[in-house]
């Protein structure tokens, strides 16, 4: 009989072999003819199934609300800075891309995955915070630079808004919401933050959509799926940032003197 060549490659996300390429199975006129929209793409792509309106809304959303967040974050620093050394675009966008890990932007994953095990076995707030600290470990999704208890962060608030409205459940985001009052309660700037309401939310999103089983989740937070939002969202700033930064024809960036503390 016939004998198949073993492959170097496997891949079960896309086909572009046919009259027309397919994002997991899904044919690209269907996409375009039922109006999909990129979180309905990303839903193909990265979760390699249709999710519901209001799950691909609320990617969108996140994509949204996290696109840019000024000049002045790590992310934007870093492409400004090697857009005016006169690099193209690619390097630019990385540059600043290379800044999201786990104090800036990239603290989604780890937030969806400690909000989920504290929540799961029964923390209280107190318990979960406190073990952290024993631990030497920052709570990942808490605490921000500029804004405060005070100062809220408007992305937050939309983000629980939508979700109030849409999800059937945010056990998650509401054990997320307790853990900031009693941070809160420690300091000022220890607010619940963009990453930390999207990594409960989304969870959240996982559990109440019923489309994924229990083993899925857990591999979807194990593997770590949730900083690629961030990054994602985040890459439309800095290439607009990159641009700017071009078409303002701005020199060669160096740092002033009198803002360095030069000691020994
Ligand atoms: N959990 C517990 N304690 C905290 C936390 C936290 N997440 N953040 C700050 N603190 C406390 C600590 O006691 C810290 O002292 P330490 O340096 O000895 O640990 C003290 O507050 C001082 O912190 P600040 O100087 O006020 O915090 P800073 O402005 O340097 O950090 C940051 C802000 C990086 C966001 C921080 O809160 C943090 O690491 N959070 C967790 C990671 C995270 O969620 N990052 C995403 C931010 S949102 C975004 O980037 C889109
Ligand atoms: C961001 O989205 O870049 C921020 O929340 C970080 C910041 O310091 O504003």
């Amino acid at each position: 009989g016939k004998v198949r060549a073993p492959t170097h490659i496997i891949s079960t996300i896309s086909d572009d072999r046919g009259e027309e390429p397919c994002y997991a199975g899904v044919p690209m006129s269907t996409i375009i003819q039922r109006g999909y929209g990129v979180g309905d793409v990303i839903s193909l792509l990265w979760f390699k199934r249709s999710l519901p309106r209001y799950c691909t809304q609320f990617i969108e959303i996140c994509i949204m609300l996290c696109a840019d967040h000024g000049p002045c974050v790590s992310g934007a620093h870093n492409t400004i800075v090697t857009a005016r050394a006169g690099k193209d675009l690619v390097s630019s966008l990385v540059s600043g891309l290379l800044t999201i890990g786990p104090r800036f932007g990239g603290a989604i994953d780890d937030a969806a995955r400690y909000f989920k095990d504290a929540c799961d076995r029964g923390l209280t707030p107190y318990e979960f915070v406190e073990g952290m600290k024993k631990e030497g470990i920052r709570v990942p999704g808490i605490g921000h630079r500029i804004k405060s208890r005070d100062n809220r962060d408007k992305r937050v608030q939309l983000l629980q808004q939508y979700a109030h409205t849409h999800f059937p459940s945010v056990k998650y985001m509401e054990y997320a919401v307790q853990v900031e009052t009693y941070t809160l309660s420690k300091a000022n700037n220890l607010v619940l933050n963009v990453d930390g309401a999207i990594g409960s939310l989304f969870l959240d999103l996982l559990a109440g959509s019923g489309m994924f089983s229990k083993q899925e989740i857990d591999e979807i937070i194990q593997i770590g799926y949730l900083n690629g939002l961030f990054v994602l969202a985040r890459s439309i700033g800095l290439i607009g940032h990159t641009f700017d930064q071009k078409r303002l024809k701005q020199p060669l960036y160096r740092h002033p003197w009198e803002d360095v503390l030069y000691t020994k």
